[in-house]
């Protein structure tokens, strides 16, 4: 799409959300695979089909609904993203990364950032949580590819913390406090939609990586070139495959545990109140 278009559409779609939900909280929760549910237990002012934002691409993705919710309660005030549209779909990252730039856009600095991760390391096992500490872009794109643009950041955007030091930092902490586990390591973002052969997850540990998606890395790309503050949180649902017997199935990648559900959720709560 013609880049002042894009922007265009950026500026309704902000502008939208403005009209219909008033001034932006300071920050924003982007839920993955299973963990669209997170926030329906919480109290919901307002929420929207993403189909009624302009702009928002509409993903056909099981357990991913497509809605934003504006929530709160305990004096704090949050948006979370239930849903977001993948590469493999077919969408160029540009789209993928609308919503989120959208938010950016409407004037949300901080981003929260979820997703369901298969294990590389021997370390990291079903049900555990993983604060991202890095990752490899192995999507084979990025959505800053094409002209820049101006009025949202520079063109070579620094990434040596991607991932800021203080908000990974208090999760951490929250989840220390809390007496819950929270661990630490490096994502890979991969394209997808096939699951990965041993052989490319025997490559992926080569590399260094500790997780294995298909999302999150786009977004992360995006708020970064926004200057957005974001610290990235992986549920780990499986092993990657290859590392137990037996193939993968998708079933289980989206039945997010429920023990990791709470942590987050529990983990979320400590950093907003802060
Ligand atoms: N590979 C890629 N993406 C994933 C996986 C996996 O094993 N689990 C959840 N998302």
């Amino acid at each position: 799409m013609d880049s002042e278009l894009y922007q265009g559409h950026l500026e309704r779609a902000a502008g939208f959300l403005q009209a219909r939900l008033g001034d932006p909280p300071s920050t924003a929760l982007v839920l993955g695979s299973g963990l669209g549910n997170f926030v329906d237990a919480l109290p919901t002012h307002s929420s929207l089909a993403y189909g009624e934002i302009p702009g928002f691409p509409v993903s056909g993705v099981i357990g991913h609904p497509g809605k934003l919710t504006h929530s709160g309660g305990r004096g704090v005030s949050f948006c979370a993203l239930q849903g977001r549209s993948h590469f493999y779909e077919g969408l160029a990252q540009s789209e993928i990364v609308f919503p989120v730039r959208s938010l950016a856009r409407w004037g949300i600095r901080d981003f929260v950032i979820t997703n369901a991760a298969g294990a590389i390391g021997r370390d990291f096992s079903p049900g555990d949580l993983m604060v991202i500490s890095d990752h490899i872009n192995l999507s084979g794109d990025n959505p800053l590819a094409g002209p820049n643009l101006d009025a949202l950041g520079e063109r070579f955007p620094d990434m040596t913390n991607a991932y800021h030091p203080d908000l990974r930092k208090t999760v951490l902490e929250a989840g220390r406090e809390l007496g819950l586990e929270v661990k630490q390591g490096g994502y890979v973002c991969v394209k997808g939609p096939s699951y990965e052969t041993p052989a490319e997850i025997r490559m992926l540990r080569a590399l260094g990586a500790d997780v294995v998606g298909m999302s999150t890395v786009p977004e992360v790309i995006s708020l970064n070139h926004m200057r957005c503050r974001v610290v990235g949180i992986s549920c780990i649902t499986n092993m990657a495959a290859g590392i137990l017997p037996g193939p993968l199935e998708h079933d289980q990648v989206l039945d997010t545990p429920d023990g990791s559900a709470r942590i987050l959720k529990t983990c979320c709560w400590h950093f907003w109140i802060e």
